[in-house]
C-alpha cells in the first residue's frame, strides 16, 4: 500500500457543527467545511440536543457534496472515509455516524472512526509539518480539560484533567451570568480586552488528592458570588472586568499545571501543544506561547479555524489510524462518553 497519498474524507458532527473535509496525508487539508449551528441555538442559551440532530440531518449531505467539490474529488479519490463517533451528544453523533457507514458501504471504501479529542490534538499536524510524538497537549474545549501525553500517533498518556466543568464550560457560564450569552468563550475573550484583569481577585481551583488536576466550579461560584454581592449593595456590575479577572485565573491556572507537569514529567526535551476550542483564546494562546519560550519549549498551536470542532483535525487524526491499520465495520455506533 501507498501511503504517501491517502486521501480521507472526514465527517464531524459531535456537537452543533456539521463538518466535512478531504485531508491528504494527515496533514494537507485539501478542503474544509462548516457548517455551525451558533444561530440555531443562541436564542436558547445554549446547545439544544434534539434541534443540533435535526440540523444535522439537513445540513450534512449538502456539507459533505461541498467538501468534496471544494476539494476537487470525487468518492473514487477518496481512500477511507473517517467520521467522530464520540464522545459528544448521541442524537448529532449518530447523524455523521450513519452518513459515513451508509457512504463507506456505497462507495466500497473503508470506514475509521475517531476519537473527538484526538482530533482536536490532531489538529495540530496541518500546519506543523514538524510536530511529531511525543510531545505534550493541553485539550481544552467546551466539554473536556485533559493535559496528555502524546506519546506516539493516536496514543495518549492522560496526565491531568477537570474534577468538574471543563475550561470551555466555565467560560460559557461565566459568560451567562455576566449577560453576553452564548457561545461564551468567544464573547468573553473580546470583553476581557477591554477590562482589567486585576480588577477582582478570583480564585485558581487546586484539587487537594493531584498535582495537576484541575478544577473550574470554585472559580465559577465565585464569580456569581462576586455577582450577586455587587447586586445586593446595587453596585453596577463591570462585565470587562469580571471576564478579564475570570480568564486570567483560567488562562493562568492553565499555564502554570502545564509548565509544572512538563517539567516534573522530565519532558523539557518534547514540545508542548495546545488544543480544543478554548484553545483559540487570545490570552491563552499568549500565555502558553511565552511560558514556553521560556523554557526553551517548541510551542504549537492551531489556526483559530482548527480549535473549534472541524473535520480537517478528524481526517488528520484518522490518517495515522489508517495507516496503523484501523478499520471499522457497520457496526460502528455513537459513543457519547468514549474514553480517550
Ligand atoms: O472544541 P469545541 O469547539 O467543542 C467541544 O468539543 O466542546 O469547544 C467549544 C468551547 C466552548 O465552550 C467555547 O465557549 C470555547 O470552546 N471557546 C472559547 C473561545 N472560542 C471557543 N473559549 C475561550 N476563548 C475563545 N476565544
Ligand atoms: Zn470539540
Amino acid at each position: 500500500m501507498n501511503n504517501d497519498d491517502i486521501k480521507i474524507l472526514a465527517i464531524e458532527t459531535s456537537c452543533d457543527e456539521t463538518a466535512a473535509a478531504v485531508v491528504r496525508n494527515g496533514r494537507e487539508v485539501l478542503s474544509n467545511v462548516i457548517y455551525t449551528q451558533i444561530a440555531l441555538h443562541t436564542e436558547y442559551g445554549g446547545v439544544v440536543p434534539e434541534l443540533a440532530s435535526r440540523k444535522h440531518v439537513e445540513k450534512i449531505n449538502p456539507v459533505i457534496r461541498q467538501a468534496l467539490s471544494d476539494a476537487q474529488v470525487t468518492l473514487d479519490d477518496i481512500d477511507a472515509v473517517a467520521v467522530t463517533y464520540g464522545p459528544g451528544l448521541v442524537g448529532p453523533l449518530l447523524v455523521g455516524v450513519n452518513a459515513a457507514k451508509t457512504i463507506s458501504w456505497a462507495a466500497g471504501k473503508p470506514l475509521v472512526g475517531v476519537h473527538h479529542i484526538g482530533g482536536h490534538i490532531s489538529a495540530n499536524y496541518i500546519e506543523h509539518p514538524d510536530l511529531e510524538p511525543p510531545y505534550m497537549c493541553l485539550v481544552v474545549s467546551g466539554g473536556h480539560t485533559h493535559l496528555v501525553e502524546v506519546t506516539d500517533y493516536g496514543k495518549y498518556n492522560i496526565i491531568a484533567r477537570t474534577r468538574d466543568d471543563a475550561a470551555g464550560e466555565a467560560f460559557d457560564k461565566v459568560a451567562r451570568a455576566i449577560g453576553l450569552g452564548y457561545p461564551g468563550g468567544p464573547k468573553i475573550d473580546k470583553a476581557a480586552r477591554e477590562g482589567n484583569p486585576d480588577a477582582m481577585d478570583f480564585p485558581k481551583g487546586k484539587v487537594r488528592d493531584s498535582e495537576y488536576d484541575f478544577s473550574f466550579s470554585g472559580l465559577k461560584s465565585a464569580v456569581l458570588n462576586h455577582l450577586n454581592s455587587c447586586k445586593m449593595q446595587g453596585i453596577e456590575i463591570n462585565t470587562a472586568d469580571v471576564a478579564a479577572s475570570f480568564q486570567k485565573s483560567v488562562v493562568e491556572v492553565l499555564t502554570e499545571r502545564s509548565m509544572e507537569a512538563l517539567e516534573k514529567i522530565g519532558a523539557q526535551d518534547k514540545s508542548f501543544a495546545l488544543a480544543g476550542g478554548v484553545a483559540s483564546n487570545t490570552a491563552l494562546r499568549t500565555s502558553l506561547e511565552k511560558a514556553c519560550a521560556a523554557r526553551g519549549i517548541p510551542f504549537y498551536v492551531p489556526s483559530p479555524v482548527y480549535c473549534t470542532d472541524n473535520a480537517a483535525m478528524i481526517g488528520a487524526a484518522a490518517y495515522y489510524d489508517y495507516i496503523a491499520g484501523v478499520r471499522h465495520g457497520y457496526d460502528l455506533n455513537a459513543v457519547p462518553n468514549l474514553p480517550l
